[in-house]
């Protein structure tokens, strides 16, 4: 395992039947107190950003602000909150998706995503992909093209990957 790995994952806390019983999660406030590991992701998110050539980073809410805001800054690129439904005060695109009992759905200024712009998606964690997969769909209906998802954490036995498959098109999908 490579060293920034290790530290990541060391700095990620592990809380037994949380929100609910039988879930464990996973606690990413010891790395964000930790300057050197949250420098350390903040560069990485910022290096695959600049890597597949983006514009603009979207974080979606309300982990992927925390870690897309400095990366978006780092790399140079505008950040673009998608939000949860009813908190942004301009004309919205919205994107309804399905969660496991009921849906759900997330928002986006209209304004902020253009045709010619190049969109890196970043989230503490890939888990269903019904986060992910709708904020890909915003994107495209907005006409920006999408650069790649990359996230702090990817839950492979939930099969959010091969669900973002179709809405990535080709693009990237890294796991830190
Ligand atoms: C979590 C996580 C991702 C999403 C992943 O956010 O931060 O955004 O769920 O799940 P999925 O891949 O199954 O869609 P949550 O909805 O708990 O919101 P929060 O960050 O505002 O607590």
């Amino acid at each position: 395992m490579t060293d920034i790995k290790e530290l990541l994952l060391s700095r990620i806390r592990d809380v037994a039947d949380y929100p609910e019983p039988g879930v464990m999660f996973k606690d990413i406030t010891p790395l964000l107190a930790d300057p050197a590991a949250f420098t350390a992701l903040t560069d990485a998110l910022a290096e695959v950003t600049v890597r597949h050539g983006a514009t603009k980073i979207v974080g979606l809410e309300a982990r992927g602000f925390i870690l897309g805001a400095p990366a978006a800054v780092r790399a140079g690129v505008g950040f673009i909150p998608v939000r949860k439904a009813g908190k942004l005060p301009g004309a919205t695109l919205s994107q309804a998706y399905d969660l496991e009992y009921g849906s759900a759905e997330i928002e986006v200024h209209a304004e902020d995503l253009v045709a010619g712009d190049r969109v890196m998606v970043i989230d503490d964690v890939l888990a269903t992909g019904g986060t992910a997969e709708a904020s890909l769909q915003l994107i495209r209906r907005a006409g920006a093209d999408v650069a790649g998802v990359t996230v702090l954490m990817e839950l492979a036995f939930l099969a959010g990957r091969q669900r973002l498959e179709s809405a990535l098109g080709g693009a990237p999908l890294e796991a830190l």
